[in-house]
């Protein structure tokens, strides 16, 4: 007999896991099938994020931040360091480490709540009496009826056409994460998130890194001036970012990758490399969810088509994530999971899509909250800006960290802070307070009068605020 549910939530990555977690708080019976499996086979919760995206990311870039700190910094605490020396197996096996605590930690959190789980693919049957069937195929078949379905089955890299992953030389995010030594030269195309993030891994660890970009604007969606003082800080890193440049064929062979391009000034140029990157972008996964057999709409890109508050074109069927239109965040995906759990219920759930945080865990990293001046231009909105450099904060020069800076705009009137743009140590929880700031619409006085601890970079984003109305204390 089919088992029954009132909620059958398909991905278990964050958006997936997180709603099937809220819908069981809120006291429905709810299953959610995922189909990761580990090296073993065996179930490996949390999807993208946690086994090819943000976890271990960031786990190979602290790994290799202490390399780095401690080939190149220490001196200059007095710290001497001899015989240095890098085991990028064990590096590699530490974050395979972290992957696993973070599968298992949810896997515990589905037995606390009471969630069933089955590992598997699933996939629409038909639509039957107000529910919907739903096969799950794995190790073990199953069939399932669930009168409301969250599909949050995320998405996959996206392969420049013609050339395939082989994840040996040719590679998505996923062996970007496990490469086994430390290649000679590295070669990415896109010089979005994960070419930064990943590029930035492999050079602390010695490669020599070239990064081929399309667009001649570096990191176009972030706020300009603080995109440039990151360009700047990267390139004196020892990043090469090429900008404007056109791809061209790309000839793999055993011991490494050869990608033509033409650069700006449209010259033919040749990059040697020992492997690739490819980091262009994703695309959203619903290949295997037999979505013809119930008629789901899908848009020209694949994505499942949804409302403000991801309803999909199917009564009782909603999408979040990755899977669905806008940023392709972890925490977007949450915030929409928990949302859709709380609508099931009957309750308002929200997102508000004007205060998702960015962050780019590069060194400096980058954050951000709001609108980039650019946008505030375009729109004729008149605002206020105010920039603090980390030069000039006390905590940072104790770090031995001072590049970057705060920026926040507030609307010219009413002082309402706009966006907040953060390039420097610590931006991804620095971003926190600017986001909350906005959540509670705050002016940029708000965040001025605040007593903000001494000495912190937090100081950075008061100083930041108090720049709006140009009256600054430390610089
Ligand atoms: P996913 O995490 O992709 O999960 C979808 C799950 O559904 C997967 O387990 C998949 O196997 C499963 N699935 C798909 N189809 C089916 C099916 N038919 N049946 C059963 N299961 C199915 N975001 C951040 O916010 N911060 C970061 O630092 C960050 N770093 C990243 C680094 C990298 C290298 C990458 C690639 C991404 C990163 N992201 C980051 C993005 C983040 O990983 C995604 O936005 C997030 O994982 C999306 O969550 P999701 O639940 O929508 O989908
Ligand atoms: P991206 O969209 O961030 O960047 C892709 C880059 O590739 C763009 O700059 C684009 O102009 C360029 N590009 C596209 N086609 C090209 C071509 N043919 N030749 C040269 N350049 C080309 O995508 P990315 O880096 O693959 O990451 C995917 C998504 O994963 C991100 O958008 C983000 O949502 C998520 N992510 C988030 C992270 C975080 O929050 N810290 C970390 C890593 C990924």
């Amino acid at each position: 007999m089919n088992k029954q549910f009132d909620v059958i939530v398909i991905g278990g990555g964050p958006g997936g896991y997180i709603a099937a977690i809220r819908a069981a708080q809120l006291g429905m019976s709810v299953a959610c099938v995922d189909e990761w499996k580990n090296k073993q086979g065996g179930p490996a919760l949390g999807g993208t994020c946690t086994n090819v995206g943000c976890i271990p990311s960031k786990a190979l870039l602290q790994s290799s931040e202490h390399f780095d700190h401690a080939a190149h910094h220490f001196s200059e605490h007095g710290i001497g360091v001899t015989g240095l020396s890098l085991d990028v197996g064990k590096m590699v096996a530490r974050k395979d480490a972290v992957v696993k605590q973070n599968n298992d930690g949810i896997l515990y959190l589905f037995k606390k709540n009471k969630v069933s789980f089955f590992h598997g693919r699933g996939s629409f049957v038909k639509a039957a009496d107000g529910a919907y069937e739903i096969q799950v195929s794995g190790a073990v078949e199953d069939a399932l009826i669930g009168k409301q379905i969250v599909l949050a089955t995320g998405s996959s890299a996206r392969a420049l056409p013609g050339t395939t992953f082989d994840e040996q030389m040719v590679l998505s995010n996923d062996g970007a994460l496990r490469i086994g030594a430390v290649p000679k030269k590295l070669a990415l195309i896109g010089s979005g998130v994960i070419g930064l993030e990943m590029g930035s891994v492999w050079r602390r660890l010695g490669a020599e890194v070239t990064i081929l970009e399309a667009l001649p604007e570096f990191l176009g969606a972030v706020d300009q001036q603080i995109a440039k003082e990151a360009h700047k800080a990267f390139v004196k890193q020892g990043l090469k970012i090429e900008l404007g440049v056109t791809v061209g064929a790309i000839k793999v062979g055993k011991k490494g990758v050869n990608v033509a391009w033409i650069n700006a000034k449209g010259e033919a140029q040749l990059l040697e490399a020992d492997k690739l990157i490819v980091s262009i972008g994703r695309v959203p996964n619903t290949l295997g969810l037999n979505a013809e057999a119930v008629g789901l709409k899908l848009d020209e890109r694949g994505a499942i088509v949804v409302d403000d508050e991801c309803r999909t074109s199917l009564p009782n069927v909603w999408a979040v994530g990755d899977v669905v239109r806008g940023p392709m965040l972890a925490h977007k995906a949450e915030e929409e999971g928990v949302a859709v759990a709380e609508r099931i219920a009957g309750q308002h759930g929200h997102v508000n899509f004007n205060t998702i945080p960015w962050v780019i865990y590069t060194s400096p990293e980058i954050a951000w909250v709001g609108q980039t001046e650019a946008q505030l231009k375009t729109a004729g909105r008149a605002y206020k800006a105010g920039t603090f450099p980390f030069l000039a904060n006390g905590r940072a020069r104790a770090l031995g960290d001072t590049t970057g800076m705060v920026k926040m705009l507030a609307d010219a009137t009413t002082d309402e802070i706009l966006g907040v743009h953060i390039v420097g140590p610590m931006a991804s929880e620095l971003i926190a307070e600017c986001v909350m700031a906005m959540e509670f619409r705050a002016s940029s006085e708000d965040i001025a009068r605040i007593c903000h601890a001494h000495p912190s970079l937090s100081e950075a984003t008061k100083e930041a605020a108090l720049a709006v109305e140009k009256r600054t204390l430390n610089f």
